[in-house]
């Protein structure tokens, strides 16, 4: 992966997320301060980048992706403070910070990532504003980014995630696999899709990214899982250990590290193949998808 492509390209997004950030003023600024809090914390935006290089790939332009930019990564970032609440998997670090319910409190927390699902949507609504914006992509791209972050997406996951922690319930391998597919496959699902769907790709060309990014998105969390076990804190930003900690079955539990990294890179693989057949042209992302695997953060 060329690191200085990658640089620029992180900024990019970042560049556009902070375009929609709240003002920190007002009576609700606690809860502005957590959110921007969170957000500004970096991270590595792989979600927005994804979204701008699918719609670059199949010749999109203009500005009305930023919005849906802007807007995944305000999901994502949700995701994150809640899925570090104690309620959750109690976890007082990432992207190299304590986390957002340390610093703000608990009830600020559950606040600043309500607030920014909220925004998301509200954000991703501003497109309709953009000159020359296809108004119906754009409500196609609204119903894709709803459901991957819900019930039968990302939600969906992390509910399936908590149950089994609670009810200290084994699952086998099928259930992890509906886990990792929804709590992180459906998001990086959200960001491709929407910016082909943005650039005016066909309906097969659609279909055949959304199987790429379901495997690049189930692989990307098996890494994860890896990560957790044997990642550096320093370069991961947050506790290894995590999931021991909590008694988690991960990809890791069911089939160990070797099989894990394995398993990992034949998604990774398949992606690939499939991202062939489409035919389009973008090496910048091919090499992101392939990076992926064995990442260090
Ligand atoms: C962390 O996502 C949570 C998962 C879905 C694995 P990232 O690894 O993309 O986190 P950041 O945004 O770079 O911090
Ligand atoms: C979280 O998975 C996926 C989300 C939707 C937030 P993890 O719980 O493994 O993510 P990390 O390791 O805390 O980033
Ligand atoms: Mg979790
Ligand atoms: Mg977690
Ligand atoms: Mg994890």
């Amino acid at each position: 992966m060329n690191e200085a492509e990658m640089k620029v390209a992180r900024l990019r997004a970042d560049d556009v997320i902070y375009k929609y950030l709240p003002e920190e003023a007002g009576y609700p600024s606690t809860v502005i301060s957590a959110i921007n809090y969170s957000v500004k914390a970096g991270g590595k935006r792989i979600r927005p980048i994804f979204m701008y290089e699918t719609f670059r790939m199949f010749g999109g332009e203009g500005e009305v992706i930023e919005p849906f930019m802007a807007a995944i990564e305000m999901i994502h970032n949700y995701s994150l403070v809640h899925d570090d609440l104690e309620a959750m998997d109690n976890d007082e670090f990432r992207r190299g910070r304590k986390t957002t319910h340390v610093i703000y409190g608990e009830g600020m927390a559950v606040l600043a990532g309500d607030g920014l699902l909220n925004m998301a949507f509200e954000t991703a609504l501003k497109a309709f504003d953009v000159k020359g914006a296809n108004k119906n992509q754009v409500i196609r791209a609204l119903k894709y980014l709803s459901e991957k972050s819900g019930l039968y997406g990302m939600l969906g996951g992390q509910a399936c995630d908590v149950d089994a922690e609670q009810k200290k319930k084994e699952i086998d391998l099928q259930e992890l696999m509906y886990i990792h597919e929804n709590k992180t496959g459906a998001l990086i699902q959200a960001a491709m899709v929407i910016g082909a769907i943005l650039a005016g790709a066909s309906d097969e060309e659609t279909d055949k990214l959304s199987q790429v990014a379901l495997l690049v998105g189930t692989a990307f969390q098996i890494e994860d899982d890896i990560l957790d076990v044997e990642g550096d804190e320093k370069l991961i930003g947050k506790r290894v250990g995590s999931d021991v900690k909590n008694n988690k079955t991960t990809y890791v539990t069911i089939k160990g590290i070797p099989e894990a990294k394995k398993d990992a890179k034949e998604m990774s693989d398949q992606a690939i193949r499939i991202f062939d057949e489409i035919g389009k042209e973008n090496g910048f992302l091919r090499e992101l998808i392939i990076s992926m695997i064995g990442r260090t953060n």
